[in-house]
């Protein structure tokens, strides 16, 4: 008898199979036990019928305790009205690991209960079916870059830069000397590009940010590429492939994830039509002005004016050439204006935000000495870094994509700590 995985059931139906399952909740008559499984590919039902096993086998079905594991062996059946399509005719049971009081019960839980039991709660269908979204996306994310000519340059994760300021760093020793762990990898991508032509970092950074939002993670992933020879047009083209893309895959290999997390599919293939729209920050200020908003020029977008300018365009928006004294020390100055830079953030609609945020890059070693000093930097810590635009500097961009915010967003989520395995928030290290 052959071992499976319930996800391949269509290759052995009417066959006897051995599954190892745990059991998710149950229900029973005299005559029929209706066991709800799941064996790590899916959830799926299994049934015991009285008349057809061992009466020791009908009783232990009875008594089976929530995540008790097991070996189960049966006959794969189709069943056109469950949502999974197949379900097992079990023949005989053996329990593995005994399991008492599970305490996420079929009820309704808190989040703080449910974050503190992060470790059991991921056997539940919907961190299940985001974590298999999340899995997709990382294996779309590697396979775009691929198939575009990019070579993967991992970034350290200590380091001795801020790239995105000194606010929020996270400060560890490093033997006899200070380090960080990284806001990015991008300085390093950098290096890459002018290496590899175009490279593309994924990893984990790192903000000390005291903000409790539903946006913000302590730890988050980004995919950071990077292009030589490019300027910031050719930059947002692959950048909304990138996102297109990824948005299609998700629609094409997690159709089941998505039901289970309702999610509307109709909603998610209008985000795969390109390109997106295109708008410059002065011109945003305007829209948000017309509409209301108390922002003058100069204001730094939060929650409420991402999400009214993303839902006006009713697709993810582009969002263009912000004033230089809110953004980042290594974006490329405007060539005919000295109070914005070359840079776009990528906001998604139905109110999730920035997405992404990219620039193309500032090429000119005196201007970037300068900028480092005006960001209170030390130019020693950033010596290779200038050296980039000392041999052979080319213009080039690139961009972060958060993985945790575009995960929220294509999942339909309310909150970023859903998105990622473990969350770190301002308020949690546990589990
Ligand atoms: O806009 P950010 O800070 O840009 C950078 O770090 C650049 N160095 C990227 C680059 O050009 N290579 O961050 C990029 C993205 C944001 O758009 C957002 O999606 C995500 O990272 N992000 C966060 N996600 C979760 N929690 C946080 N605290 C985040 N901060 C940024
Ligand atoms: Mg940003």
């Amino acid at each position: 008898m052959q071992q499976i995985n319930i996800i391949d059931a269509k290759d052995h139906v009417n066959e006897k199979v051995k599954i190892g399952v745990w059991l998710t909740n149950k229900r029973s008559s005299g005559k029929i036990a209706f066991l709800q499984l799941r064996d790590g590919t899916e959830f799926f039902q299994g049934v015991v019928l009285k008349k057809n096993v061992d009466e020791a086998v009908f009783e232990m079905a009875k008594e089976i305790k929530q995540e008790t594991s097991m070996w189960i062996t049966g006959v794969i059946h189709e069943d056109a009205r469950s949502k999974f399509g197949y379900e097992i005719e079990v023949e005989t049971i053996e329990v593995v690991g005994e399991s008492h009081d599970y305490p996420i019960t079929p009820k309704e839980h808190g989040v703080d209960f449910l974050m503190d039991h992060r470790h059991l709660w991921l056997r539940s269908s919907r961190p299940h079916a985001i974590m298999t979204i999340r899995n997709e996306v990382i294996r779309a994310t590697y396979q775009f870059f691929n198939d575009h000519g990019f070579t993967k340059i991992d970034a350290p994760i200590l380091t001795g830069s801020a790239p995105e300021g000194t606010t929020d760093l996270f400060h560890t020793e490093y033997f006899d000397r200070d380090a960080y762990l990284s806001q990015s990898g991008q300085l390093y991508e950098e290096a890459g590009a002018l290496a590899f032509d175009k490279v593309f970092s994924f990893g984990p950074t790192f903000r000390a940010e005291k903000s409790k939002t539903r946006r913000h993670l302590i730890e988050f992933w980004m995919i950071e590429p990077e292009m030589a020879f490019m300027h910031q047009e050719q930059s947002l083209e692959v950048q909304e492939q990138y996102i297109a893309f990824l948005v299609q895959n998700v629609i094409d290999h997690c159709a089941g994830a998505l039901k289970t997390l309702d999610r509307d599919v109709e909603t998610l293939k209008r985000y795969t039509q390109l390109p997106y729209p295109r708008i410059s920050y002065d011109e945003a200020i305007d829209l948000l002005k017309e509409n209301d908003f108390d922002v003058d020029w100069g204001f730094d977008f939060g929650s409420p004016e991402e999400t009214f300018l993303a839902d006006h365009f009713d697709q993810p928006v582009f969002v263009l050439n912000y004033p230089k004294a809110i953004k980042p020390f290594y974006m490329k100055p405007h060539p005919t204006r000295d109070d914005v830079v070359i840079c776009a953030d990528l906001l998604a609609p139905e109110g999730y935000g920035e997405i992404i945020g990219g620039s193309e890059r500032a090429t000119d070693y005196d201007y970037l000495y300068d900028q480092i000093v005006k960001a209170g930097l030390d130019p020693k810590d950033y010596e290779w870094y200038l050296d980039l635009r000392k041999y052979g500097s080319v213009p080039h961009s690139g961009f972060g994509l958060g993985l945790e915010r575009a995960l929220t967003w294509i999942t339909g989520e309310d909150h970023v700590r859903e998105t990622i395995p473990f969350p770190r928030l301002l308020n949690r290290i546990y589990p």
